[in-house]
């Protein structure tokens, strides 16, 4: 298996509202990782009023994905920025693409682990109707939501696809109906099992 980034890589991914950021606020307590959401750097882009901002506030207003070129060159940015902090990278709304999967691949190298977060969409739509009250965020609103969800479907669910092809075991699924803690559980386990810690066992009781 080729990797050229040594150290390990985690993608969490999921529709919109299934709880990437929530999950990801709970790894990178326990395990130091340093957290790369897409949306966030991408949101920053717009706040700081960047041409590259710009470009992306109408698309992500739209719930439309932004092109390649510019999350990928965030996300290798951010994680050439910090390579003598972080014990790894925990990469959170990408890829959520083919061609994005494949250009990682490609320029990066293969993720350790891919989390896959299962909501239905009914549940997502509640959760994010009810964060809009307070996020301001400007596509927490029902016409964008529906065409994020449409999004989702047509384009990030194949990512999942190509990497069980990839490599077995390379993904995990969880589902994230359950309340937060319950959730984080299962993820922590499948965190342990591939950093072969032997002490894995008794603190996946916890
Ligand atoms: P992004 O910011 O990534 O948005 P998203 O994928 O739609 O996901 P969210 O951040 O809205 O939700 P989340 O899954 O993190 O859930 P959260 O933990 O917040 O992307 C925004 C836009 O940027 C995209 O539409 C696109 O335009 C662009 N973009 C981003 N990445 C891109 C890429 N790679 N390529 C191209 N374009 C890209 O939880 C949601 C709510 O639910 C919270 O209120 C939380 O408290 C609650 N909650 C969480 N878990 C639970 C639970 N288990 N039970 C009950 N409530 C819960």
């Amino acid at each position: 298996l080729r990797c050229k980034e040594a150290k390990p890589i985690v993608f969490v991914l999921g529709g919109p509202g299934s709880g990437k950021g929530t999950q990801c606020d709970r790894i990178v307590r326990d395990f130091g990782f340093l957290h790369l959401s897409s949306g966030d750097l991408l949101r920053e882009e717009v706040k700081k009023g960047t041409e590259l901002g710009r470009e992306c506030e109408q698309l992500m207003k739209d719930g439309k994905l932004v092109p390649v070129q510019i999350t990928l060159n965030l996300i290798k940015k951010a994680m050439e920025e910090s390579k003598t902090t972080a014990n790894g990278y925990l990469v959170d709304g990408f890829p959520r693409a083919i061609d994005q999967a494949e250009l990682f691949e490609e320029k990066v190298g293969r993720p350790r682990l891919v989390i896959f977060l299962e909501c239905p969409k009914g549940e997502m739509e509640k959760r994010l109707l009810k964060r809009g009250e307070t996020s301001g965020r400007s596509d927490d609103n029902m016409t964008t939501i529906l065409k994020r969800f449409d999004t989702f479907q047509r384009e990030s669910l194949p990512v999942v696809q190509f990497y069980n092809h990839l490599q077995q075991n390379l993904v995990i699924k969880v589902s994230s109906v359950p309340p937060p803690d319950e959730v984080y559980k299962q993820i922590y386990c499948a965190i342990l099992s591939f950093r072969g810690g032997m002490d894995g066992d008794t603190k996946c009781a916890r």
